[in-house]
């Protein structure tokens, strides 16, 4: 399941994000990336020990914990702090699969990559090409979202990074470890949490609500891992 998520920063946030990317120290997006990863990628990354990576991935952090859609989605058990790439002048990343498991920069701790994130940041009207094409159940999809808006995607996917043929595309991105590991639990769990809200705001005192919270969280208990 592909979950888009509006406004996760605000206007006045990305545009303080985008001042800051101006003068960041960008780097061969290569240095990162994986054996077979290194063939297909031609992009730009901020290290990940940037002091600017780490103030700009902090606002992100913090607006991640009061999105409700991002909780109730991604389960969250831990995340990534949020790295910064730049694709321009025909840059792309082919097909490729993102690592299982990554060290967090800095620490002796490691994350396995439940989920994917993309938080686009430029104005999608400001450069041609450069979505983010998935390999879903249903087939490819290419995501292209406005300034502030991030797509959830399993990190089992496939995906790629269409070349950038005029302008520039800015973007975080970063994993998340879910406490529930496995996709389709983690989305049985979201569509019954997207339900039971829908319910409770029509039918505010509906008698099998509480019946249908202690579900929701009795198989929360079954599959989580804290
Ligand atoms: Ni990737």
């Amino acid at each position: 399941m592909l979950i888009s998520i509006k406004g996760v920063l605000t206007a006045e946030e990305v545009a303080h994000t985008l001042n800051a990317l101006k003068n960041a120290d960008w780097a061969d997006g290569r240095h990162s990336a994986g054996y077979l990863s290194q063939n297909v990628k031609n992009n730009q990354q901020l290290p990940d020990e940037d002091p600017i990576a780490s103030e700009l991935g902090e606002v992100i952090l913090n607006a991640l914990q009061k999105n409700a859609v991002f909780t109730a989605s991604a389960l969250p058990l831990k995340v990534l702090p949020p790295l910064f790439n730049r694709y321009s002048d025909n840059q792309s990343y082919g097909g490729h699969i993102d690592g299982a498991v990554r060290p967090i920069a800095g620490s002796p701790h490691r994350i396995r990559t439940d989920l994917s994130a993309t938080l686009f940041l430029s104005d999608p009207d400001s450069y041609d090409g450069g979505e983010l094409v998935v390999n879903d159940a249903f087939g490819e999809r290419a995501i292209k979202l406005s300034a502030g808006d991030m797509v959830l995607y399993p990190g089992t996917s496939i995906h790629r990074i269409e070349s950038v043929t005029r302008g520039v595309r800015l973007a975080a991105f970063f994993w998340i470890q879910s406490m529930v590991r496995d996709n389709s639990q983690r989305e049985t769990l979201f569509q019954l949490d997207s339900a039971i809200q829908s319910l409770a705001a029509d039918v505010p005192k509906h008698a099998s609500l509480v019946e249908l919270a202690g579900i929701y969280h009795n198989l929360l208990r079954s599959w989580a891992d804290t």
